[in-house]
């Protein structure tokens, strides 16, 4: 598969920013089933190999969930502070549950849990996130992590569709539109900021 053209620019952000351990958390909007917004920060987990899909975890407790198991949209938002440059990133969201059939889907969520540090891996062993807050003893983690995701391990993968693409940098800025047509292929326009 060929890389999206976006691809080399997001990349190039991410490796001039890599001192900025932040700089690899991004905004996740979604949609509410009352049509309102939703927007959280979450934690940039690579691409799936020989895609342009972005890898996210999260817990299948949380209002996300909820929210992309009627409404697939999504959009990023990520800002990289020493470059001052923006990407938006437009698409669809697709959720890989415990009860996944695909077999390399399946086989990924496992290999994220099992790369993922004790520290991210015990949130997934709390109460249940937004409920009413309980005792800290109830958040203790397992003595010896599961080899096996915990049902409520979530890979959550953002495949994108339209990206718009802001540098702050320069007199004047720049802004590419980056749009994948329904054949796959990609289109690219510098824009006016
Ligand atoms: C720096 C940072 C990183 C986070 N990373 C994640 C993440 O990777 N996955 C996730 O589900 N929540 C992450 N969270 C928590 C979410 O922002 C959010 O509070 C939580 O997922 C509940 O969101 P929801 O109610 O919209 O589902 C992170 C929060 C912060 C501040």
């Amino acid at each position: 598969m060929e890389l999206a053209p976006w691809r080399e620019p997001l990349a190039r952000a991410l490796h001039r920013n890599r001192s900025l351990a932040y700089c690899r958390y991004f905004q996740l909007a979604t949609i509410r089933s009352d049509g309102h917004p939703a927007n959280r920060t979450v934690v940039y987990r690579g691409f799936m190999d020989q895609t342009n899909q972005l890898k996210m975890i999260t817990d299948s407790r949380s209002q996300k969930v909820q929210q992309i198991t009627k409404n697939q949209s999504a959009e990023a938002c990520w800002y990289f502070p020493k470059t001052r440059e923006q990407f938006r990133l437009f698409g669809q969201l697709t959720l890989i549950t415990a009860t996944s059939s695909d077999r390399i889907l399946s086989s990924e969520r496992q290999q994220v849990w099992q790369d993922l540090s004790d520290n991210a891996r015990s949130q997934f062993f709390w109460p249940s996130p937004g409920q009413s807050r309980v005792d800290a003893s109830e958040f203790t983690p397992p003595e010896v992590f599961p080899v096996e995701p915990p049902a409520e391990f979530c890979l959550l993968l953002l495949e994108p569709e339209h990206i718009d693409h802001l540098e702050l940098r320069g007199e004047p800025q720049n802004r590419y539109l980056y749009w994948r047509e329904a054949n796959n292929n990609w289109l690219t326009q510098a824009v006016n900021p």
